[in-house]
């Protein structure tokens, strides 16, 4: 299996050809994805699945979420999650070994950009696969779709995951289904439920989880799972259905009508940890192989209900540190120069155009002043030429990340000014290098003049414009808290990857590593025994934090554990490693 490995590296978000698969992709699930699932919905609800048993006195299973991007950071987690048994070592530097799971969920997002088979087989698959094979453990495999397996209505995924005669990996699969639900020892229960882009839950699988609740004791531990945290998206945009936290409100209320103790998702490229008052817990543990997250922003300390902020990984500082690379965006997404270096192309292009439309000209163009007044009039006079200037300026506002639309206008025709100020300036320096050059007098100045000008505007412009667009990100993230994806996306961060290693016992304590990479290796050597990383600059796995959750007899949970900087705190008699 290793020989078949394909490195790829990180999605470059900014590629030309994937800006415009992502449009059409989220354009495609938009408006056809409420209804063309509905075939495929039936079709696996058709499957019989019950709770599927995860017996013994305890019980572990892993949980990570967002894998299948770059091959460094997909097959560092693989690799550590294969092991049996894996050491790591907290922030005070003690060290501490961890058991794996008997079974491991992936939490959504399996693969980027978008879900094919091939792409499920080269950037998730074989790399697992490889680990697995050269650890010598199979875990038994469940996984939960995220909006990225759902850009195909979930075929690709279905054929994945939902059919046990296939397996994954090499490894057990036994869901028929795009959700499960899993009956752990200690009467806790872990429930996956596929939530499809923010939306309701269909029949079918509501249904299911309303008969699983019927099985549960009336002091079951619930652990849910969800593709995405509604709980921060609800705060950083509120008002906005598609954001909102209803969902996950009914299904604790209505489908379920009992508390849960444990919230899990993915989607945020992070690790994050609020609790409640009572012990209840809410967490994003996004770090299987996409590129990382910011913590900072926005700054969600408090959530609704009273969940409060206690782990964040990177920590704000590193976080902050990491968003510095701004500057670097034209070289971190090479790509995309000929694209915005295109659109800069024709806005000279029509631009330049515009010093030549006036007979009467009243003006030199050789003064900057006056070359802008011929260009904005040519956009006035020359319909095709507003039509440009419009759509620019339309698809810099459409492109701007909030929900308030003020914002958004003001926002987007800011950012939409400086790129054609930027790329006026560019044309305006072509015309008056080509005419000093040239000399007035020559028969084709005009000509070679829009030659000149537009060969400025695709070089210089493309590097100025990706500049802009890099400097754009970084203010509107660091002053409005706006642009999370688009701004950490761009710079392509492999590092700070994580997972959770989660066990339940008979006691009914449910204990909850999350361990880390905060380098992956760069680097492999082919051996014996495997790929095995071959970079001295790479990290050990690191514990994040742990905690360990008590019931209690009045409800909720007695929660002690590790933080995060390696102190033990909660019950005072604790002992390291227990
Ligand atoms: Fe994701």
């Amino acid at each position: 299996m290793t020989s078949r490995l394909t490195r790829h590296g990180m999605v470059g978000w900014y590629d030309p050809s994937v800006l415009l698969q992502s449009a059409w992709m989220l354009t495609l699930s938009n408006i056809f994805g409420r209804h063309s699932d509905s075939r495929l919905i039936e079709a696996l609800a058709s499957q019989p699945q019950g709770a599927f048993e995860i017996g013994g006195d305890e019980a572990g299973f892993d949980f990570v979420s967002d894998v299948g991007d770059g091959f460094n950071s997909t097959y560092a987690i693989a690799t550590a999650l294969a092991q049996s048994e894996l050491t790591a070592q907290d922030a005070a530097g003690h060290t501490s070994s961890s058991r794996a799971g008997e079974v491991l969920v992936f939490g959504g997002d399996e693969v980027y950009p978008y879900p094919t088979r091939e792409a499920y087989e080269q950037r998730t698959e074989q790399p697992y696969a490889a680990a697995f094979e050269a650890a010598g453990r199979r875990p038994r495999i469940f996984a939960l779709p995220g909006n990225h397996d759902w850009y195909d209505s979930l075929v690709a995924f279905s054929r994945t995951f939902c059919r046990p005669a296939r397996g994954f990996a090499g490894c057990q699969t036994q869901q028929t289904r795009s959700y499960f639900a899993l009956r752990l020892p200690g009467n806790w229960w872990l429930l996956a439920i596929d939530l499809q882009f923010g939306a309701q839950i269909d029949e079918p699988q509501e249904k299911y989880f309303v008969d699983i609740a019927a099985q549960m004791p009336a002091d079951a531990h619930v652990i849910v799972c969800v593709p995405s945290p509604q709980w921060i998206y609800a705060t950083s945009y509120p008002g906005e259905p598609k954001y909102s936290d209803a969902t996950l409100q009914r299904i604790e209320r209505e489908i379920l009508g009992r508390d849960v103790a444990v919230w899990l998702t993915g989607d945020l490229h992070h690790y994050k940890r609020h609790e409640a008052a009572d012990g209840r817990q809410k967490i994003i543990s996004g770090g299987g192989g996409a590129f990382l997250h910011p913590t900072h922003v926005p700054p969600q300390r408090e959530l609704q209900n009273g969940y409060v902020e206690k782990a964040a990984w990177p920590d704000a500082a590193q976080s902050r540190r990491l968003h510095r690379g701004h500057w670097q965006f034209p070289w971190l997404n090479p790509r995309f120069m000929p694209l915005i270096g295109s659109v800069y192309l024709l806005s000279v292009w029509f631009a330049v155009s515009g010093f030549f439309d006036f007979d009467a000209q009243v003006c030199s163009v050789r003064e900057f002043g006056c070359a802008l007044t011929l260009s904005l009039r040519s956009t006035l006079t020359d319909p095709v030429n507003g039509l440009w200037l419009a759509t620019v300026v339309g698809g810099f506002i459409f492109f701007t990340d909030t929900h308030v639309r003020w914002y958004r206008f003001v926002g987007g025709t800011l950012h939409a000014a400086m790129h054609m100020v930027a790329a006026f300036t560019l044309g305006w320096c072509g015309y008056v290098l080509a005419a000093a050059v040239l000399g007035e007098s020559a028969l084709w100045l005009p000509e070679l003049v829009i030659v000149l000008a537009c060969m400025l505007a695709f070089t210089a412009g493309g590097a100025l414009g990706a500049w802009i667009l890099g400097a754009y990100l970084h203010v509107s993230l660091s002053w409005f808290g706006r642009h999370s994806n688009e701004a950490f996306s761009a710079l392509r961060i492999e590092d700070y990857k994580q997972w959770l290693r989660c066990r339940v016992r008979a006691s009914g304590e449910l204990e909850i590593q999350a361990l880390g990479l905060a380098r992956v290796p760069r680097r492999w050597r082919q051996t014996a025994a495997g790929l095995l990383a071959d970079d001295p600059r790479a990290t050990a796995p690191q514990l994040i934090e742990r905690l360990v959750l008590r019931p209690r007899a009045e409800g909720g949970y007695a929660v002690h554990g590790i933080d995060m900087q390696g102190r033990r705190y909660g019950m005072s008699h604790m002992t390291r490693g227990e």
